[in-house]
């Protein structure tokens, strides 16, 4: 997301530094805080291969695709785009009260998935369950957090994905997934791991299989996500992801002959 006057894009995975980090392809962090600030957003663009999981922290965003499908994501609230075989769509990031603050993480599909029919599942910030404590607050997107599971079902990857606002001085545990690709992102705030600081708008890569704990300096806000990695070839050109060159070719032939889209994308919202 480059455009717009003083928008703030922080790109940590899909950079020449971390082009892609199994199963994740890209994690962009995206803000604006001046109300004299816009963003242009993405006009109708195509995807074919992956998935994009959209969290809106403020603001909103409106979006539409080429198959009539349209909806505003409000704050907090989360959509998962199963792109697959094809899909057309413009995403138009809106500040409110002069705010507009989210992320956009892209997560790869394995081969037998590419071309099968696209996806949605959008739900609202009031769908999403919060494990809160005095000085801790979880919101589970993807995946289980104590007694609680999020509404977001990656059945590929098995996304497990948590936002998570610490008051100072509080830690968070997690036990780590083995077998699985993990990142935290602070997006707000300090925090500590093992007497180590955590850099802010940077990704900090997990150890699998560990008990992470972190300590907030101040009031910290971070996700965490883990997946489970595909282990196959990537070939990526833009907004296409798939394992071969062949493939890559096929999908622009698709996309400017007019059949990148073969089918409309089945919704699945609250
Ligand atoms: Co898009």
């Amino acid at each position: 997301m480059a455009e717009g006057a003083g928008v703030t894009v922080h790109r940590t995975i899909g950079t020449p530094g971390l082009r892609h980090l199994d199963p994740f392809l890209m994690l962009d962090h995206f803000g604006s805080d001046d109300p004299d600030q816009y963003i242009a957003g993405f006009p109708d663009h195509p995807h074919r291969g992956f998935i994009t999981l959209t969290y809106m922290l403020d603001g909103h965003m409106l979006h539409q695709d080429s198959m009539g499908n349209k909806g505003d994501l409000n704050a907090g609230g989360i959509q998962w785009m199963k792109a697959a075989s094809g899909v057309i769509h413009s995403e138009m990031p809106q500040q409110s009260e002069g705010l507009m603050r989210g992320f956009q993480l892209w997560i790869n599909l394995p081969a037998t998935e590419k071309m099968s029919d696209p996806g949605y599942q959008e739900f609202s910030a009031a769908s999403i369950p919060v494990a809160e404590r005095d000085d801790t607050r979880v919101r589970v997107i993807s995946g289980a957090y104590e007694d609680h599971t999020g509404p977001i079902d990656d059945p590929n990857t098995d996304v497990r994905y948590l936002d998570v606002t610490l008051s100072s001085g509080a830690e968070f545990t997690y036990e780590l997934p083995t077998s699985m690709t993990a990142f935290i992102y602070a997006y707000q705030g300090h925090g500590q791991v093992a007497g180590e600081p955590v850099p802010t708008h940077a990704l900090a890569r997990l150890s699998e299989g560990e008990r992470f704990a972190i300590t907030a300096n101040d009031e910290l806000r971070f996700i965490l996500v883990a997946g489970k990695p595909i282990g196959e070839p990537i070939a990526q050109y833009g907004p296409f992801v798939m394992t071969s060159r062949e493939e890559i070719e096929q999908a622009f032939s698709d996309y400017h002959d007019g059949s990148l889209v073969r089918t409309k994308a089945a919704w699945v919202s609250d």
